[in-house]
């Protein structure tokens, strides 16, 4: 019996997107016909970038990948992966550290939506302790985040620090 063609989600934060999650796009749309990038609107961090900088940076970025889309959400992703038609659920594992978050999400997504499989995919070795997190950090320590996100990324976050620092505080 031939595979079945899937449409997958990959589904995050992306604030801001990393060359660790481009490299999971990559290794997920040679399994995955249609894979689609989903951009969570209303997240409990306090994001950086709006949704609509993070999905437009994604966009930038995967342009011209032939069956990768990107789209934005809010609420459950398994309603979500519902209304798209997905049936599997992408997610990078880098440490063992992810596991236990990972685990978390994937059986109670597998509780909600039985149906919808969870795909956990490794990352290239150079991305396997990169985060979000960690390259804000750095960004806004001053030192350059060369060869953890896109050069285009690099750009838009320097930006963003400095219309950040610029920025009158009010408290
Ligand atoms: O990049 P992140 O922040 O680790 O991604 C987390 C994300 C967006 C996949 C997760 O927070 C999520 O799916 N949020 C949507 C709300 C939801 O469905 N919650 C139940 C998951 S068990």
């Amino acid at each position: 019996m031939p595979p079945p063609r899937l449409t997958a989600l990959y589904p995050g934060s992306f604030d801001p997107p990393t060359l660790g999650h481009l490299d999971l796009i990559e290794r997920g749309r040679r399994i995955f016909p249609r894979l689609i990038v989903a951009v969570l609107r209303n997240s409990e961090k306090e994001p950086l970038f709006t949704v609509a900088e993070r999905c437009a940076m994604l966009r930038e970025c995967t342009s011209g990948w032939e069956g990768v889309e990107v789209a934005e959400f809010s609420g459950l992703l398994v309603d979500f992966a519902a209304r798209v038609g997905a049936g599997a659920l992408l997610r990078g594992i880098r440490a063992i550290s992810d596991y236990e978050y990972e685990f978390q999400m994937a059986w109670m997504n597998r509780r909600m939506a039985p149906e919808l499989e969870t795909v956990f995919m490794m990352p290239g070795e150079d991305y396997a302790y990169l985060s979000s997190r960690l390259v804000k950090q750095v960004a806004a320590g001053g030192r350059p985040v060369t060869g953890m996100v896109p050069e285009t990324v690099e750009r838009r976050l320097q930006a963003k620090l400095r219309e950040i620092l610029t920025t009158p505080k009010t408290r």
